[in-house]
C-alpha cells in the first residue's frame, strides 16, 4: 500500500492506494469520531461490496446503516441526494455520524454534497470504486448534484477525512467505465507531465489488461498531481482550473446530449481532442502532437469525435459552465504537450472550425 497526504491550509488527509484494502478498516476507524457509519452506495456496487465492508467494521463494534441509491449519472440530482437525508434522520443520526461513500464519482459526489449539508457538516470518507473516481473525483473535495441546466450546478468545496482506493474493486468495472477513467488519467499527463504521457503511450496495453502494477501507478501518478494541484489552489482560484482540461467542452457534450448518454470521461475524451485541436490553431501545437494526442485516446478505447449540436448551442451550453467569468468562456488549452494553460475566449470562427475538422 503507498499512502499520499493531501495538506491543505485546514487539513489534511490521507490518500491510501492499493490492493485488498477494503476490508482493512483499520484505515477507516481513526477518522470516525463516533462508531458509527452511514454507508452510501447504489443499486449495482452495493451488492458487490457492500456486506464485506459493513462485516469489517461491524467486526470492530462500529454500527452501520447502508443507504443504497439508484444507479446512474440521471440520478444525481436533488431527489435522490434527499433519500440520504431521510435514511439519516430516520436513524436518528447525530451530526458525528461519518458517511461513507462506496461507488464511483457519482456516489461520491452526492455523499459528499449530503455530508457538507447534514447538520451543518458531517464528517465523510470516500471509498472510490471506479477508476475514475480512484484517480479523480475522490480527492480534493468538490461535492455536487447536477441541474438540468448545468452540471454539477449545485454543490460545496467539503473535503473527505481520508481516502481508500482499493484497485481490487476495479476487477468487477466494466472495460467502457475503466475507458472513461482513462481519461481523467491522460489528463493529467496533458496539463502537466510529458514524461507521464510517453509513460500512458507505453503502458496502455497492460492498463486495459488490468495489470495491477500499472493501475496502481497511474492511480498513484494521478493521485500525486491532483495533491499538489489542490493542495495550491483548494478553491480553484487559479491552478486548480487546469483540471477542467476537456471538461468546457465536455460537460457541454453531457448536457446536450443527457445525462447518462455519454459517460463524464467519454465526454472529457472528445473535449480534450477540442481543446488539442484548438491548441494547434493557435499555433501551440504541431499537427503531429494533435494525432499523437487522438492516438492515445482510441488506444484508451474512448471517443475523440464530438456529437453534432449547431455552434449557437455550444456556445450557450458553454456559457453556462462554472468557468465562465465575467461573460467569457474560459478554456484550458495546451501551450505544448504536458503543460495546460487557461485561455480566455475562443474566436466562433476557430470553434467552429474545430468542430467541422473533428467531424
Ligand atoms: N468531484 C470531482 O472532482 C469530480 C471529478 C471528476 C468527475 N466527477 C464526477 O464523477 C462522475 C463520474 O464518475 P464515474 O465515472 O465513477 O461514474 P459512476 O459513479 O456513474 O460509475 C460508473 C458505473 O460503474 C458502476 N460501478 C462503480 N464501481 C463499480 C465496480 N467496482 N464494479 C462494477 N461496477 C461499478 C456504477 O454503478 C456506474 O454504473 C460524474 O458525475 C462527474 O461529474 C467529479
Ligand atoms: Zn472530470
Amino acid at each position: 500500500m503507498i499512502t499520499l497526504d493531501l495538506t491543505l491550509p485546514d487539513t489534511r488527509y490521507p490518500i491510501h492506494i492499493g490492493r485488498h484494502l477494503l476490508e482493512q478498516v483499520e484505515l477507516l476507524l481513526p477518522h470516525l469520531p463516533l462508531p458509527k457509519v452511514a454507508i452510501v452506495s447504489n443499486e449495482t456496487v452495493a451488492p458487490l461490496y457492500l456486506s464485506r465492508l459493513q462485516a469489517a467494521l461491524e467486526a470492530k463494534g462500529v454500527q452501520c446503516l447502508s443507504v443504497v441509491l439508484p444507479d446512474g449519472e440521471q440520478h444525481k440530482d436533488w431527489a435522490t441526494l434527499n433519500l440520504i437525508f431521510d435514511a439519516l434522520l430516520a436513524n436518528r443520526c447525530e451530526r458525528n455520524t461519518t458517511l461513507l461513500a462506496l461507488g464511483g464519482g457519482v456516489i461520491g459526489d452526492m455523499t459528499g454534497f449530503a455530508a457538507a449539508c447534514y447538520q451543518r457538516g458531517a464528517p465523510f470518507i470516500q471509498i472510490p470504486t471506479t477508476l475514475l473516481a480512484q484517480v479523480d473525483s475522490s480527492v480534493g473535495g468538490k461535492t455536487a448534484i447536477n441541474h438540468p441546466q448545468g452540471k454539477n450546478m449545485v454543490g460545496a468545496f467539503y473535503q473527505p477525512r481520508a481516502v481508500v482506493a482499493d484497485m481490487s474493486l476495479l476487477d468487477t468495472l466494466p472495460d467502457r467505465e475503466l475507458s472513461a477513467g482513462l481519461a481523467e488519467v491522460i489528463k493529467y499527463g496533458l496539463i502537466g507531465d510529458a514524461g507521464f504521457i510517453s509513460w500512458l503511450e507505453n503502458n496502455m496495453a497492460a492498463l486495459r489488461a488490468r495489470d495491477s502494477e500499472a493501475l496502481q501507478y497511474a492511480v498513484k501518478r494521478s493521485c500525486e498531481m491532483k495533491a499538489a494541484i489542490v493542495g495550491e489552489d483548494e478553491k480553484e482560484h487559479g491552478v486548480r482550473a487546469l483540471l477542467n482540461l476537456g471538461h468546457t467542452f465536455g460537460h457541454a457534450i453531457e448536457t446536450g446530449q443527457g445525462y447518462g448518454s455519454w459517460l463524464h470521461g467519454e465526454a472529457v475524451a472528445v473535449g480534450m481532442m477540442l481543446a488539442t485541436a484548438a491548441s494547434a490553431e493557435l499555433g501551440w501545437l504541431a499537427r503531429d502532437e494533435v494525432e499523437r494526442v487522438r492516438r492515445l485516446l482510441v488506444a484508451a478505447g474512448l471517443p475523440t469525435r464530438a456529437p453534432r449540436m449547431p455552434l449557437s448551442r455550444w456556445l450557450e451550453l458553454m456559457s453556462h459552465d462554472k468557468k465562465v467569468s465575467a461573460g467569457a468562456i474560459r478554456y484550458v488549452l495546451l501551450k505544448s504537450l504536458g503543460q495546460g494553460v487557461i485561455h480566455a475566449n475562443l474566436a466562433d470562427t476557430l470553434l467552429q472550425k474545430i468542430l467541422d475538422e473533428n467531424d
